[in-house]
């Protein structure tokens, strides 16, 4: 999987994909990233990538050149499944979309910054809109982090336990069950006697009960 990440501040973006399962999971070449500087791609002597807003009002617009001459310069080059806009109106990021964008095989990620995109980018280029909660960021760069971290760590081979991210809250439907280590009793708080057992059909009965009853307390949503 490839995935371009369009940004004015690369930087911002470095340290989440240079640690733990992204970093594994780029060293074995499962996915490269690549952060691409929208800077590059202005014709401006200052570099600028945005200006007022007509009609005016308060807070600047990504322009719409830069962004066309990079999402152009990038088309040339390969196909690409989808060109993802970072907003906070945009779909909600759940782990249905998450499991589908793993699949892909390349991705644009465009990150919104100031008031925003020229509407006419969002018209010609994005295929997909992306919000990652309901909340306002300063930038698109922490939701283009968060949004490729969950897709990557899906990619088979990503973790270590290939089993695990089946396991994860959300797969089902259900939030993840409790989880304990050593020791098995700490100041005579003690892990439930079940997972000491050894067997493996009760342990998975008792974890898809917990799941169920952590689901029903804290996310009855997703039970509908
Ligand atoms: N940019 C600003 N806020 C955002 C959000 N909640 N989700 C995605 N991108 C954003």
């Amino acid at each position: 999987m490839r995935i371009d990440i369009i940004t004015v501040l690369p930087q911002l973006l470095e340290s989440p994909f240079e640690h733990s399962i992204l970093k594994r999971a780029i060293d074995k070449g499962l996915v490269e990233v690549n952060l691409i500087n929208l800077r590059d791609y202005s014709t401006h002597k200052q570099k600028s990538v945005d200006d007022y807003a007509f009609g005016g009002g308060a807070g600047m617009v990504m322009s719409i050149e830069p962004i066309a001459n990079c999402i152009n310069a990038l088309k040339a080059e390969r196909e690409y499944d989808e060109v993802i806009y970072t907003s906070p109106d945009g779909e909600l990021l759940d782990q249905k979309m998450s499991n589908r964008l793993s699949t892909l095989k390349n991705i644009i990620i465009l990150c919104g910054h100031y008031k925003g995109v020229d509407q006419r980018v969002r018209d010609l280029f994005i295929t997909k809109e992306i919000s990652i909660g309901d909340y306002v960021l300063s930038g698109g760069e922490l939701a283009a982090a968060v949004i490729s971290d969950s897709i990557i760590r899906l990619i088979p081979g990503a973790m270590s336990d290939e089993t695990s991210a089946l396991t994860d809250s959300f797969q089902d439907n259900l939030l993840a069950p409790p989880v304990y280590t050593r020791p098995a009793d700490f100041n005579g708080i003690k892990v439930p006697e079940v997972l000491l057992s050894g067997h493996t059909a009760n342990i998975e009965n008792w974890r898809y009960e917990e799941s169920v009853k952590r689901t029903k307390e804290r996310r009855p949503d997703l039970l509908k």
